[in-house]
């Protein structure tokens, strides 16, 4: 059954808050993996989340999506609090999501992992048998197209490579048409050529008014497609602001960037 709730409603104007997060801190015993973050996602924008190994980008996103409980802070969709939304049902609100360790289903061949993120509204254990006896859905091939992963449809996850296997994730998650796309390094493991195509397709997204949050420690390729970087370190807020800037800040360089990035950010 379909509730109000399952239907995304449609993009508000380029630059109002889609999603916010205030104070937002996720403990596990001893270890503040995120602690205390406040963020603002805006319709239409990339955010990028920059930071080392182990400061909490991921958890961050965890804690966005639902998957990993608060241990402080509130969590505001289109202006209202979801902390008891279950992740199921942020899907039926348009956030979709893409994971750092890639989750597709292995037993299924790709065209049906894409086909299971485009149909929200079946009961999940009766998804995949109906999937398969109907047409193609619109948003599916679309997302195929877009992802360019046309060759590999009747491969099994198993059988790709790491960057395709990226792709198809991709792909599943546009296949639900969400509004909302967050990737957590979607691009790793990917070759030079395959992740200025990821870096172009997100920027195209985003032109078409797909509000993104993005995970990715390529900092070229973070300063090319955000249109604004929060820095985190030790699960803390270090630098937020245009990207060229954020890349720059001393606080940022010193926890992360380093020498090697100068160059980059000077380009
Ligand atoms: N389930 C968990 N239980 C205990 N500690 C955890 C758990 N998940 C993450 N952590 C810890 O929280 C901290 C932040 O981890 P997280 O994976 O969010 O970092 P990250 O910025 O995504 O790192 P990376 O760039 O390596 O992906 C790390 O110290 C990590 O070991
Ligand atoms: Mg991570």
């Amino acid at each position: 059954m379909t509730t109000s709730q399952d239907t995304a409603p449609t993009s508000p104007a380029t630059g109002t808050t889609v999603l916010q997060t205030i104070d937002v801190a996720v403990h596990y015993g001893g270890i503040k993996a995120v602690d205390g973050i406040d963020l603002v996602l805006e319709s239409g924008r990339i955010l990028g989340i920059l930071g080392p190994n182990g400061s909490g980008k991921s958890t961050l996103l965890g804690a966005v999506t639902r998957l990993v409980p608060l241990t402080r802070g509130r969590v505001l969709l289109d202006g209202e609090d979801y902390g008891r939304t279950p992740p199921a049902r942020l899907a039926h609100r348009g956030i979709a999501r893409t994971f750092q360790t890639v989750r597709l289903l292995p037993d299924l061949t790709v065209r049906e992992n894409i086909q299971l993120g485009s149909d929200l509204k079946l009961p999940r254990a009766a998804r995949w048998r109906e999937l398969v006896r109907r047409a193609v859905p619109e948003p599916v091939t679309e997302a195929i197209e877009r992802t360019g992963v046309g060759d590999v449809l009747d491969l099994f996850p198993g059988e790709l490579s790491y960057g395709t296997a990226r792709r198809v994730e991709i792909a599943r998650a546009l296949a639900s048409r969400p509004r909302v796309l967050m990737l957590d390094e979607p691009t790793a493991g990917m070759n030079q050529p395959e992740r200025l195509e990821v870096a172009g397709l997100l920027r195209r997204l985003r032109d078409e008014g797909l509000t993104q949050l993005l995970v990715e420690h390529d900092v070229q390729m973070m300063v090319d497609t955000c249109d604004r970087l929060l820095a985190m370190n030790q699960g803390r807020h270090v630098a937020e602001g245009a990207p060229a800037d954020v890349v720059r800040d001393p606080t940022v360089q010193e926890a992360y960037l380093g020498k090697r990035w100068n160059r980059a950010a000077d380009r």
